[in-house]
């Protein structure tokens, strides 16, 4: 939610800032930013709406620095106009500052700075916060790094934070309390930050995360120095970066979306790999091995999460209690925080999340922790906030997701928790080895039959086509199939904005059956398995009342066939692992009618990718 990007060192600050905000766009596209130390010059180059915007906006400009920040706005407080846009300057025009996050008691400081004398030109609670440094800076006669830091004890709320001065034009202040910041350290000592290090990558490997409540002072020439809010120094912890490049590039595809669908057998192969083996029978998840016994042993596991990493944690619920028999509840995180919930040490709380960083995803496993219960996390950016403050995890290693719509990162979800089931399983003794091994052997061969559904999106671009105008949508499924109708109805309103719901299958009789007509389309996923007939069963009721069913079907099925206007099938797997192979066609379908309705399928209207606010 928001994305930040600065630069300080040898090198025109300008074209690096403005790379990197393209890269981080996926957090935010309501405006974009950047303002510029240039000798004595504070320039400050701002407007609403995308990157591309602040592109053509400042095309033809002689723009120089080498000191710089840049922003692109999710808006918080205030419409996202060119004036709400960040960076903010504070009063007397020497500071810039950008921010990621939430003041929440913006208002009581801004009236205090306003009894100051302090006029304010925007909505922002940014603005506020930089006029609070340079009032503070003024009657503390303090430089602008310990009044930022001073600044902190009366702000109340999250922030990643870079500010710079034009009095100071070869240093820079960043500072975070629970929204991420990372810090690139290039091979001649230039600084590179930003929210996540993909506008960092492509200058260097070397990064430090910054910690809550630590302040960075970012010296030319000078090495690194990270404060706590006390002003006590702490060691930097340097890190490699593993990303390359390339994973953040579209590879030839038209979107990113698109690219990531067609990652799946590669991410979801990258997930399993090295941790499990059909012929000799074991799986093991390295992160949490310590864990297992007292997962089996838990009162209950709590899995947490928003959006898309719920419903992965939904199908984790009937695989986790099937087949280890233990107790499993899914909640979602923004609820569970604030619900009071009971919790004890035989708590084992497991955090699913495609960022690592999301607000109330944080703030639930915080809760959890401070009750006693055991914290894990199941995460696929390394380094991320969750994978840092649990107590074990397993990345799901998909690489770097773009598109603001997920996709394989809930594959690479569901086969992480795919792998903890059969894990708990085997160790409580409660699978079958024949059943255990079938299963492993059935995973392994998920990536085949994953590119073969693949090779079904002629069809699916045609089924696309047909139901492009449609106004409302229907999803629905049984069993571990449900979250997986609940993840196609979010992928078409997200990306399409058309509604859809996603229902259990025999829940249609009690509500949605009765907006069903000729002109509704209703997608089922009616697979081989123990549900299959009463499926069967719910198509005909639909289509006893017209509807246009869409049918995700087992290989070679005759009976659905004579009933639907339309059926994709999926290669015959294990009833556990059809969530892997159904979601896909709902994917493309989602995708193949975005683009049909000209819209922006990575980056949809209102929605980001990463949630770091309430
Ligand atoms: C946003 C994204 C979704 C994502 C959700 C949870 O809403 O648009 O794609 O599922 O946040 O994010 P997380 O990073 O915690 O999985």
């Amino acid at each position: 939610m928001c994305g930040i990007v600065a630069y300080l060192g040898k090198k025109e600050a300008f074209p690096i800032i403005l790379k990197g905000l393209k890269r981080l766009e996926y957090r935010g596209y309501d405006s974009a930013g950047i303002a510029l130390i240039d000798g004595n010059d504070l320039n400050v180059y701002k407007c609403a709406g995308k990157v591309s915007n602040l592109e053509a906006f400042t095309e033809g400009k002689n723009i120089n620095g080498h000191n710089g920040i840049g922003h692109t706005r999710w808006a918080t407080h205030g419409p996202p106009n060119d004036v709400n846009a960040h960076p903010h300057v504070s009063m007397d025009g020497s500071l810039a500052l950008i921010h990621n996050g939430i003041i929440e008691n913006y208002d009581a400081l801004k009236k205090e700075l306003i009894k100051q004398g302090y006029v304010f030109k925007s909505d922002t609670d940014t603005e506020v916060l930089v006029n609070l440094v340079e009032h503070i800076s003024k009657k503390e006669n303090v430089w602008y790094g310990e009044a930022l830091r001073l600044a902190l004890f009366h702000v109340v709320g999250a922030y990643a934070i870079v500010a710079t001065s034009k009095n100071h034009p070869n240093q820079m202040v960043a500072a975070r309390k629970s929204s991420p910041l990372v810090i690139g350290i290039g091979a001649d000592g230039d600084f590179y930050l930003a929210s996540d290090a993909t506008p960092i990558v492509e200058y260097t490997k070397q990064v430090v995360y910054l910690e809550d409540e630590e302040i960075a002072v970012l010296k030319l020439g000078e090495k690194l120095k990270i404060y706590n809010i006390a002003d006590q120094e702490k060691t930097p912890y340097f890190q490699q970066l593993e990303v390359e490049l390339e994973a953040l590039e579209k590879g030839g595809y038209e979107h990113f979306m698109l690219k990531e669908i067609h990652e799946q057998p590669r991410s979801i192969h990258d997930c399993f790999r090295g941790r499990l083996n059909a012929a000799e029978g074991w799986v093991s998840l390295g992160g949490i091995k310590d864990y297992e016994q007292k997962m089996i042993q838990a009162n209950r596991l709590i899995l947490i999460a928003c959006g898309t990493s719920w419903h992965a944690g939904l199908v984790g619920e009937y695989l986790i209690e099937d087949l280890a028999r233990i107790n499993v509840e899914v909640e979602y995180a923004s609820e569970f925080r604030y619900r009071n919930p009971i919790l004890s040490e035989n708590d084992v709380v497991i955090a699913i999340s495609q960022s690592g960083e999301t607000a109330d995803t944080m703030a639930a496993l915080e809760l959890a922790k401070s009750k006693g219960a055991t914290i894990l996390g199941i995460c696929n950016v390394v380094g991320s906030s969750i994978s840092r403050i649990t107590d074990a995890g397993s990345y799901t290693h998909a690489g770097p997701e773009i598109g603001v719509a997920s996709t394989k990162a809930f594959t690479a979800q569901v086969t992480v928790l795919i792998l903890m089931a059969l894990s708990l399983a085997k160790q409580k003794g409660t699978i079958p080895e024949a059943s255990f091994r079938n299963l492993l052997a059935e995973l392994e061969a998920i990536p085949e039959k994953v590119k073969q559904v693949l090779a079904t999106n002629d069809k699916i671009e045609k089924i696309a086509r047909e139901y492009k105008d449609a106004t409302n949508a229907l999803y629905l499924g049984r069993g571990s199939s449900f979250p997986v109708a609940l993840e196609g109805a979010l992928k078409l309103k997200e990306i399409s904005y058309i509604h859809a719901e996603g229902y259990p299958a025999a829940e249609m009789k009690h509500g949605p059956i009765a907006l069903i007509d000729e002109n509704m389309p209703i997608f089922v996923i009616a697979t081989q398995g123990n549900s299959y007939e009463k499926v069967v069963s719910n198509i005909q009721e639909v289509k006893a009342r017209k509807g246009k069913v869409i049918a995700i079907v087992t290989e070679g099925d005759i009976q659905v066939r004579e009933m639907a206007d339309h059926v994709i099938e999926i290669p015959e797997t294990n009833e556990y692992l059809v969530p892997l192979l159904a979601t896909i066609p709902f994917q493309l379908l989602s995708y193949h009618i975005a683009v049909m309705r000209n819209c922006n399928v990575d980056q949809p209207r209102n929605l980001a990718k990463s949630v770091t606010v309430e």
